[in-house]
């Protein structure tokens, strides 16, 4: 081999951030020149590390260095990059996609080279997943596997709780064996990656102290990279950025004008909702509220729904909502039953009326306290789709909360704000308690919002677990299945609480 390639291979190996700078090329075809916080997060070897940094401050292109140095450089490693989506995890996946065909000197050491699959000569494998939607993965362990060397979380704060409880464990069990990284913006103060975040072991910003570690209080296991890109003034104008040449503060204005104050801050400036906050705040309803009432209520797509029944001072709703062509959900039907209905309505209703009116009705989650309870027996064995129980309790009640607000920020659902529905998403509002126990104050009533959040609680599980299973003899008989049995379609009954409690 050409003894200057050999030289800046060794080095390339030794350093990340030589690697970065000679060996990958930008848009331009030009070698990227990388940032202080980028360089910084490369030449770090702690095999912990947390990337919590502003939106577009460079997270993926750094990770995608770090992906590629890994795999270049280490024999028969097993990388994993996960992220919260399908759609997440591929473009990670283009972009690197992209980085590999602009460098051509990578090219060659892929024996496998399929999109979310790659295998180089020197046995290392990268491989692109997701947790949640369309994994088709009930068990999160199976997504991770126990031979991973290098887990990569991108967008960490999206991930949702379940999924996170259930891999952590796997990856970090195998007593020091997986190197991890976690990359995201803030969310809420709580969770994974909250936690680890605020229990960090050390942490480093490269325009404070030439970016020199600095020990944390609590010294947790995480050396965290903080980047923040840009700030507000006094006067709520960008104060600089960070990143000047290619993120200018005309453009940060014109972000914050698009996504609001509030959201600007979060994403943009690092900064945590405050601790008495709305959930369901203003620029989220905009942008995620913006669907007209149906004209019908009914529809042939692939539905979900959720029903609150009412107690005493409250109506009975059912929320329903439907997948689009793009796998995206619309929140838009709601079915109110003023106070004092008979029950025997409503259960007649769910179980002949609703399968008429959304023949491909899927899951419906219920609210199993109280009256729920006799309900959702009477129900249980004869509606033709799935049946999530739940059992209201504060910390079930922040669970989802959170589910409904992730798919809305995720843009993953979109929903018709009923009236009633935004008054109540008004007078919701989120506090965190001394020890960091969030709860959530509702107003004077509640069975909009609680419907809208069973809905949406079954919009998570039918995109992690699928809907009514249909019976594989199905096309042998007309009414009668195979063995001269009346053929049910199956259903599968699960309590949600019971997986919460075993993760809690
Ligand atoms: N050092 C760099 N040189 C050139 N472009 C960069 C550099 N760092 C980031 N970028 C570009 O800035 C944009 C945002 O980066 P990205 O990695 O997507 O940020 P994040 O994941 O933090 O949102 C991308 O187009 C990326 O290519
Ligand atoms: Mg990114």
């Amino acid at each position: 081999m050409d003894s200057v390639i050999k030289q800046r291979l060794l080095k390339a190996r030794k350093d990340p951030v030589f690697f970065g700078e000679h060996f990958l090329n930008n848009t331009q075809m030009k070698p990227y020149s990388l940032e202080p916080q980028q360089k910084l997060f490369l030449r770090d070897k702690s095999p912990y590390k947390i990337l919590f940094c502003s939106r577009r401050s460079g997270k993926t292109l750094t990770m995608i260095i770090d992906i590629l140095h890994n795999a270049f450089f280490r024999k028969n490693q097993q990388i994993v990059l996960l992220a919260p989506t399908q759609d997440q995890a591929k473009t990670f996946a283009n972009v690197m996609n992209d980085m590999i065909l602009r460098s051509p000197m990578l090219q060659s050491s892929f024996i496998v080279d399929n999109k979310l699959e790659k295998q180089l000569s020197n046995g290392s494998r990268i491989n692109f997943k997701t947790t949640g939607a369309q994994s088709g993965q009930k068990q999160n362990s199976a997504v991770v596997g126990n031979s991973v060397n290098v887990l990569y979380i991108d967008e960490c704060q999206a991930m949702d709780a379940e999924s996170m409880s259930t891999i952590m464990p796997v990856v970090t069990g195998q007593l020091g064996q997986a190197e991890i990284v976690l990359a995201g913006t803030p969310r809420n103060r709580a969770g994974f990656f909250y936690n680890n975040i605020t229990n960090a072991k050390t942490i480093r910003e490269s325009y404070v102290d030439n970016g020199k570690a600095r020990a944390c209080p609590h010294g947790g296991r995480y050396s965290l990279h903080r980047f923040q890109i840009t700030d507000l003034d006094e006067d709520g104008n960008v104060a600089y950025s960070r990143a000047e040449y290619r993120l200018s503060i005309d453009e940060l204005e014109t972000i914050k004008d698009t996504i609001g104050k509030e959201m600007f801050l979060r994403e943009y400036a690092l900064e945590f909702l405050d601790s008495i906050s709305m959930p369901y705040y203003a620029e989220l309803r905009r942008m995620a509220g913006f669907l007209k009432e149906p004209k019908y209520f009914g529809s042939r797509e692939i539905a979900v729904g959720g029903i609150d029944f009412g107690k005493r001072r409250n109506n009975s709703v059912l929320t329903v909502a439907t997948q689009t062509p793009t796998h995206d959900w619309e929140a838009k039907y709601f079915k109110v039953w003023p106070l004092g209905t008979k029950y025997k309505d409503i259960t007649h209703y769910l179980l002949k009326i609703l399968p008429m009116q959304f023949p491909n009705f899927q899951t419906l989650s219920i609210d199993r306290t109280g009256v729920g309870e006799s309900i959702a027996e009477s129900l249980e064995d004869s509606v033709p789709y799935n049946m999530l129980d739940v059992i209201f309790s504060q910390p079930k009640k922040v669970d989802l909360v959170e589910n409904s607000i992730n798919l809305m920020e995720s843009r993953m659902v979109s929903y018709y704000e009923h009236p009633k529905l935004g008054e109540e998403m008004d007078d919701y509002t989120r506090e965190t308690t001394e020890n960091e126990r969030i709860i959530y104050q509702k107003g004077a009533s509640d069975d909009f919002i609680d419907s809208f959040n069973l809905c949406n609680l079954s919009i998570s599980d039918y995109i992690k677990n699928g809907g009514v299973k249909t019976t594989p003899f199905r096309s042998y008989s007309l009414g009668t299945n195979v063995f001269g049995n009346k053929q049910y379609r199956q259903k599968s009954r699960k309590r949600w609480s019971d997986y919460l409690n075993k993760k809690r």
